[in-house]
């Protein structure tokens, strides 16, 4: 999202990549040459000697597109005129294209209940949809009512609701402090209610007849998931004293997910919500709190940001334990007595069986406890393990994977909860270490990697030092921010989504953007080399061998965001008025190999020219493009840093394919198989305006038509929701 304070907490100083420029020795650089022949050689030797043979997609010889089964796997050309930026009220598509409003915030998904009143008054939030849609996935669903990813026209589409627009969804924008200092209990908790159910997860069975889609009011599918919801913890966290609390006195289970930004899906049709915000919905500890922990605590509370605060809602003012535990003050005579525990059982990733709504979901420890942007499972094959990809979304923050201990068994397609059990509570979390000469190295989250053993200190501040030591593995994962500082991890420009492409293995991430207090111009490295970097990048590699499970790989920045007119050496990969973009976050990479990149762009990038978009490009391969430097300008000091780019946005035929509403951020994207529907989410609209005017001041979208290319009626409060994008031709989209 766009409108918070971003969590800055990693005072480690890992910075692998300080050697001179004339230390280098890149293999690539020794095998392309200059950069004129990069192109060549680079899919020539470079391919065969570090990606194990693999074509790239869009190469000149590729030749015709393969039609496989109705769909174009890998095709080579784009279909579409590519839209203009725009600061219009409304989604703009491409000519030939429509956009329907399907599931907007407060939409109802059981019938008798009101539509939504757009005028705050809307209550039973566990029935309609919650805010801030941002992560989603179509599960398609089968007569049997089984998952079938083959199925096209019927399916369950499962979305996070990030956060809150606070500005529009009560009755006034003070109505909650009205409750408080008027000791309206009733009132305050109604208010509170919906705030609590406003986050989570939705699943809505959807259904296209005639051509079109719409909710399946009443599904037994239907479903939302909100900070209520009751979840069992799983993997090697489940139990441990240090998330034992008054609600879960022996740490098995959890109360609801919140903060879910992007997501996965499993290949066992299950669907993963990743929580990234978590930290800062608690109270603040007063610093008499914060003296009486141990250094161990007191290195979590200030290593994850925790009692943040931005976004504390004084839940903890209602009475009642689901509201307490927002406050974690030791208060009780023990652990089990109050809430001192709670944010230790948040930070996690959280399995949701959409075709089994009767079970409780799974909080899946082992992917380790971070700012969880989302969780992309790589492809499985048969004999080899889950491998998941999940980066933590804060500045100078960390790139993870996650390798399941047991093989994938094609027999588990429909095994729902049991398979994760399987697959996600045992297994080895990695972290990534990014080298200057391109090749880059996971290094291992586990209490017998020697590295970890032994005293760790954490330095607080310029004066304090908090010592401790990693006593089990449980402490590792709810650590792994502080474990992955001791294995010397690569400080990040903030990772958001992922993706993996289905053609060729390679792996995409998105780094949204930096600023002058992560990213000085001092502190650079190859693979983060824009000093501020406040259009971010898309990072990529290829894992040795294409094995998932590797534990080395090759990189190199697949695009660099800027707007068209800046310099050649910042507006690296040549951008131009089809395709500048900026603060990249959703990511997709769809069956055919296309690839999708939305944007999160805020004050500092190129917003004042465009509203957030969305863009497609026919990515090639880790290794395809040349050596450059780059330069970047703090104002104080000049920095050219030197890495590896991919092919320019012309020859991956970049093009603009949609640009959102006012104030808003285009996020979350999932396709049906026959490539012929594209569900998004348009998050946050009217974000930035007034709250006297309800945020109606920037924007009233959607309108009531549900033509999401329309602009609002005039009295609309703006919301967020997915939209679904179809050729009026019925072809496939963006080919
Ligand atoms: Fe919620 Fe990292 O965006
Ligand atoms: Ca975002
Ligand atoms: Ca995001």
């Amino acid at each position: 999202m766009g409108h918070h304070p971003v969590e800055d907490s990693n005072n480690s100083n890992n910075r692998p990549f300080e050697e001179i420029i004339n230390a280098r020795l890149s293999r690539r650089r020794m095998l392309t040459g200059t950069a004129s022949a990069a192109t060549v050689s680079v899919l020539g030797a470079f391919g065969l000697a570090a990606c194990g043979g693999s074509r790239s997609s869009n190469s000149g010889s590729a030749g015709t597109p393969a039609d496989t089964g109705g769909l174009t796997v890998a095709p080579n050309k784009l279909g579409f005129r590519a839209v203009p930026t725009s600061l219009e009220d409304r989604v703009i598509v491409p000519e030939g294209y429509r956009a329907d409003v399907l599931y907007a915030k407060g939409d109802p998904l059981i019938s008798g209940l009101a539509p939504f009143r757009n005028d705050g008054t809307d209550v039973d939030y566990d029935n309609r949809s919650g805010d801030e849609h941002d992560g989603m996935h179509f599960f398609g669903l089968n007569s049997n009512g089984q998952y079938d990813a083959t199925v096209s026209d019927r399916g369950i589409l499962v979305l996070n609701h990030e956060n809150l627009e606070d500005t529009t969804l009560h009755e006034t924008t003070t109505a909650k402090q009205d409750a408080i200092d008027a000791s309206d209990a009733a009132t305050l908790k109604k208010i509170v209610d919906r705030e609590m159910g406003g986050h989570g997860v939705s699943c809505v069975e959807v259904r296209k007849t005639d051509g079109k889609w719409s909710v399946v009011l009443d599904s037994p599918y239907n479903r939302r998931l909100t900070i209520f919801t009751e979840m069992d913890m799983k993997g090697p966290v489940a139990g441990a004293d240090f998330v034992r609390t008054r609600l879960s006195p022996d740490g098995s289970k959890r109360f609801g997910t919140m903060n879910n930004c992007a997501n996965g899906y499993t290949p066992w049709g299950t669907y993963l919500a990743a929580e990234e915000n978590w930290y800062a919905y608690f109270a603040t500890l007063e610093t008499a709190e914060l003296d009486a922990l141990s250094d161990k605590e007191k290195a979590w509370v200030a290593r994850y940001g925790i009692g943040a605060a931005w976004a504390y809602r004084q839940w903890d003012l209602v009475s009642g334990d689901q509201y307490a535990r927002f406050d974690i003050s030791a208060m009780g005579a023990s652990a089990t007595d109050d809430f001192r525990n709670e944010a230790n059982a948040h930070g996690y990733i959280t399995e949701v069986d959409p075709f089994r709504p009767a079970q409780k979901p799974r909080v899946r420890t082992a992917f380790g406890r971070f700012s969880h942007e989302g969780a992309w499972v790589a492809p499985v094959k048969a004999g080899q393990p889950v491998v998941i990809y999940s980066g933590d979304d804060s500045r100078r923050e960390y790139m993870y994977k996650y390798v399941s201990a047991v093989a994938w068994d094609p027999a588990d397609a429909n095994a729902g909860l049991v398979a994760g059990d399987k697959y996600l509570d045992e297994g080895t979390l990695y972290v990534a270490v990014f080298n200057e000469d391109g090749s880059g190295s996971w290094k291992a989250l586990s209490i017998d990697n020697p590295e970890l053993a032994g005293t760790q200190t954490y330095q607080l501040d310029d004066t304090t030092s908090l010592d401790f030591d990693f006593q089990n593995q449980a402490e590792v994962l709810a650590s792994a921010r502080l474990a992955a500082d001791v294995l010397g991890a690569t400080p990040m420009d903030r990772p958001e989504w992922a993706a993996v492409n289905p053609l060729n293995g390679d792996v995409y991430l998105t780094l949204t953007n930096g600023n002058a207090s992560n990213r000085p111009a001092d502190q650079l490295d190859g693979a983060n080399p824009r000093a501020i970097n406040a259009n971010g990048h898309i990072i990529r590699w290829k894992e040795d061998n294409a094995n998932h499970a590797a534990t080395a790989f090759e990189w190199d920045i697949f695009l660099f965001g800027a707007s068209a007119d800046a310099s050649t050496d910042f507006n690296v990969s040549g951008l131009t008025a089809d395709n500048e973009f900026s603060s990249p976050d959703g990511l997709f990479i769809d069956p055919r190999g296309v690839l999708w990149i939305q944007t999160d762009d805020g004050s500092s990038g190129i917003r004042s020219t465009t509203n957030n978009q969305m863009l497609v490009a026919i990515p090639g391969t880790v290794g395809d493009g040349e050596s450059v430097t780059v330069t970047t300008s703090d104002s104080s000091d000049q920095a050219s840093t030197p890495t590896f780019v991919g092919q320019s946005a012309e020859a991956v035929q970049l093009k603009r394919f949609l640009v959102g509403p006012r104030g808003c951020e285009i996020t979350g994207i999932t396709m049906t198989a026959d490539a012929r529907s594209l569900f998004i989410n348009v998050q946050h609209p009217g974000e930035g305006g007034s709250a006297a005017e309800f945020n109606r001041d920037v924007s009233t979208w959607p309108a009531t038509s549900g033509d999401a290319t329309a602009v609002g009626e005039a009295d609309n409060r703006p919301r967020s929701a997915t939209i679904v994008i179809y050729r009026e031709d019925g072809g496939e989209i963006a080919i």
